[in-house]
């Protein structure tokens, strides 16, 4: 039987989030979505809501729109009040001539409030964050999830969109059917740290060993590349929200009793690094069981050789970041 769920999307008005506060309303699961954004966002929330509010689902939809202060974080008790899920895909894009710190320091900042709302309002939800650079942004709201004695198995880094992308190039160039692929992607969320492991997959580990390296390199870079065809006017949203969504039904499936798995980045012992993607099992609890690496191959064990000291240093900033900002 569907479930009866609770779940808001901060940042709902934006590029990424209308798509997913639309796909999330799609989902027979949820009852309640909230659209919450800032006064300032390029379309009011409550008309994202109005919209969506048309859709012939059972879910109502309300949306929430506040100013850019830090008492918007009071504001937000009736919108994240009662919540079983906050996914948030808020935040800025990285600019021209800013620096990877420099974006850490205003994402976080926007990650921080939601968080620290999150705490007050549903510290039972699960908080599925988006928002960039996932790799130092989670384990710096984790940290601060911690501190106010919450479990931070209940915080997660999405990465969905790195198993869509391989499992779509590697159907692209084997022809064999989507529902035969399940790519796990591990590690983390940018650049270098993205490993997916094509051995782990019943098509993926037919591929040629001379055509891997250039597979792992354009899921490393897929995001770029959206970038570069969107001409400076965005990076990837409908993507994103896609995965954004899977990621969001796979843990109200589990709520809902389904024994779901996805990849997700979240707090880990299952490396030396304390925090890592690797496949994930979503339960009534949310993240329930986190899974160890299973075999790599000798390409996968030099990637993840090579990834594990500057995940390390991503991490650090995140861990820097929460120590700064306590
Ligand atoms: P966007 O600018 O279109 O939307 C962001 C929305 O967040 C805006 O509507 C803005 O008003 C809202 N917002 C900003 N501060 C807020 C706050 N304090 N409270 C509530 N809402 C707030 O940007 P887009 O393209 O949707 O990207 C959003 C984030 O997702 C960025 O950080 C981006 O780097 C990240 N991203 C993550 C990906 C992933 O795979 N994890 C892929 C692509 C983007």
């Amino acid at each position: 039987m569907a479930g009866s769920y609770k779940v808001c999307v901060v940042g709902g008005a934006g590029g990424i989030g209308q798509p997913l506060s639309m796909l999330m309303a799609m989902d027979p699961n949820v009852s309640e979505l909230c659209v919450y954004d800032l006064t300032l966002a390029m379309v009011p929330a409550e008309g994202v809501a109005a919209d969506l509010s048309h859709l012939n689902m059972k879910c109502k939809v309300k949306g929430y729109a506040f100013d850019k202060d830090d008492k918007a974080i009071e504001k937000a008790g009736e919108c994240l009040t009662g919540c079983h899920l906050v996914l948030v895909p808020a935040g800025v894009p990285r600019k021209p001539g800013q620096d990877r710190k420099d974006l850490l320091n205003i994402n976080a900042g926007i990650a921080k409030n939601i968080v620290e709302a999150c705490a007050k309002y549903c510290p039972e939800a699960v908080v599925g964050l988006i928002v960039n650079p996932v790799n130092s942004v989670v384990p710096a709201m984790c940290e601060m999830w911690k501190k106010k004695g919450l479990n931070p198995a209940k915080i997660v880094g999405i990465t969905t969109l790195d198993v869509v992308r391989a499992d779509k190039f590697v159907h692209e160039m084997t022809g064999s059917p989507m529902s035969d692929i399940q790519v796990p992607v591990i590690g983390g969320h940018a650049g270098a740290t993205i490993l997916p492991l094509f051995s782990q997959c019943q098509v993926g580990k037919t591929l040629p060993a001379d055509k891997i390296p250039d597979m792992d390199k354009k899921v490393q870079d897929a995001g770029t590349v959206v970038v570069a065809a969107k001409n400076g006017k965005g990076s990837a949203t409908l993507s994103m929200a896609y995965a954004g969504a899977r990621l969001g039904k796979a843990v109200l499936a589990g709520l809902n009793g389904e024994v779901v798995q996805e990849c997700a980045y979240v707090a880990s012992t299952v490396t030396d690094l304390p925090y890592f993607a690797s496949k994930v099992t979503f339960g009534k609890q949310g993240v329930e069981t986190v899974h160890p690496l299973g075999d790599l191959n000798e390409y996968e064990q030099g990637r993840l050789n090579a990834l594990m000291p500057v995940l390390k240093e991503e991490i650090q900033a995140g861990l820097d970041y929460a120590k700064e900002n306590d």
